[in-house]
């Protein structure tokens, strides 16, 4: 069975969650590095990219959480990333498309639209249970 509760602790140290009193995130950038949808060692090139410029953000105020991911299951034209909330999915992201969807996306709130492929915005439970009503 889990340690539940070190997971609670570890999660706020990172800033995952807000029930804890601590930070919440407002982006989650997923970064294939896979090796099939481009070569692997462009895509973690790109993850280092977002991982950087989420520090830069975080000094300006702003939480950006970066997660390697093993497969976004397209497997072709990539680096491809993902960035929550807006469901936002980019294809082509070497590390220079990566500094330009950090200044756009990540600093501006509007998507580098050349590379989207497509968007998927995840709906919160409040805006669910408001659209049954
Ligand atoms: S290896 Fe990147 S999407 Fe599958």
């Amino acid at each position: 069975m889990a340690d539940v509760k070190k997971l609670r602790e570890k999660a706020a140290k990172r800033g995952i969650g807000t029930a804890t009193g601590g930070g919440g995130y407002e982006r989650h950038v997923l970064v294939c590095v896979g090796g099939s949808c481009s070569a692997k060692s462009e895509n973690e090139a790109t993850l280092k990219i977002f991982r950087r410029r989420a520090k830069v953000l975080e000094s300006q105020g702003h939480r950006v959480y970066c997660t390697p991911v093993e497969c976004l299951q397209l497997c072709r034209g990539g680096p491809l990333v993902v960035i929550y909330p807006e469901g936002t999915w980019y294809h082509s992201v070497s590390p220079s498309v990566a500094e330009r969807i950090a200044d756009m996306h990540l600093g501006q709130g509007q998507p580098l639209e050349e590379h989207v492929i497509t968007s998927n915005a995840l709906h919160s439970e409040r805006n669910d249970s408001a659209e049954q009503n």
